[in-house]
């Protein structure tokens, strides 16, 4: 019970930490409908915990009623999650959220419909979802990564990365500029398409240099792609290059 109670206070710091519109306490407990979810799933993940699973899914169905903020009593939930907002989000059964988390309003956290056991994200610490997106399957999301409003996340995402847009893609890494990323981190079909062009580009430069007996001029254009599929995307030399941060080793 008492930690029931300082997590409360946790949660409550929280929102004032994270949401400037926050003024008063009062305001804070009865205005932010993700707060008074968060509290009913605690109770109701107890109860799913001590094997009173019926009774669990019971509350938790009223607790969507109430507030419109789906959340299995299954999920595990770690401390201090913010849910802004919250209308129409959904956590499945086998979510785990890790500390210090944020999540908007229209956020999934769900299955692809294929996996048995296992089958919905885990977002580790100090995630930050934007409204809207979708994160789907048994996959990670790393320490610190922020999905963009609106992003269907399908795969693995590293850490301290951003990743938007759909097919969800990474495009800020370690703070640094990822043009299109590592196709064995991300499988993007635009990727897939740009990595193919840059490849030919770069073999015409080579054969017109050889024809010409020229040199093989330096790219001039601020696109960075990856070329090298054989090394970790965050292993490869950042060249840094005027205005703009190349993180793979070859540009068109
Ligand atoms: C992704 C997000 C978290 C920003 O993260 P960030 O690490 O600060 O990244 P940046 O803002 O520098 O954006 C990086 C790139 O992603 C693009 N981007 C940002 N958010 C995007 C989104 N939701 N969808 C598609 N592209 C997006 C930006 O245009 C930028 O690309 P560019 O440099 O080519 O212009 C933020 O844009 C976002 O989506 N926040 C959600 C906020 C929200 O849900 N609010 C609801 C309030 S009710």
């Amino acid at each position: 019970m008492v930690g029931f109670f300082k997590s409360v206070r946790e949660d409550i710091a929280s929102v004032f930490e994270r949401d400037p519109a926050a003024k008063s306490w009062l305001e804070v407990v009865t205005c932010y409908p993700g707060l008074h979810a968060l509290w009913c799933h605690r109770i109701n993940h107890w109860l799913w915990k001590h094997g009173l699973r019926t009774l669990a899914r019971f509350l938790s169905q009223i607790t969507r009623f109430l507030f419109g903020i789906e959340i299995h009593p299954g999920a595990q939930i770690g401390h201090r999650l913010f849910i802004d907002h919250g209308l129409g989000i959904i956590i499945g059964e086998t979510s785990i959220i890790g500390d210090d988390c944020t999540l908007y309003q229209g956020v999934t956290l769900g299955g692809t419909g294929k996996e048995s056991g296992k089958r919905h994200p885990t977002l580790r610490n100090g995630v930050f979802v934007g409204a809207g997106a979708k994160i789907l399957g048994n996959i990670t999301i790393g320490e610190n990564c922020r999905v963009g409003a609106g992003s269907v996340v399908l795969h693995n995402v590293p850490d301290n990365s951003t990743i938007v847009g759909v097919p969800g893609h990474i495009v800020l890494r370690d703070g640094k500029r990822v043009v299109i990323t590592d196709p064995k981190d991300v499988r993007d079909p635009l990727s897939d398409v740009l990595i193919k062009l840059a490849r030919e580009v770069k073999e015409l430069r080579q054969r017109l240099s050889e024809l010409t007996h020229q040199p093989m001029q330096e790219p001039e254009c601020e696109v960075a792609i990856v070329l090298d599929e054989t090394s970790e995307a965050g292993e490869q030399d950042a060249k840094g290059e005027a205005g703009f941060a190349v993180y793979y080793d070859y540009q068109i």
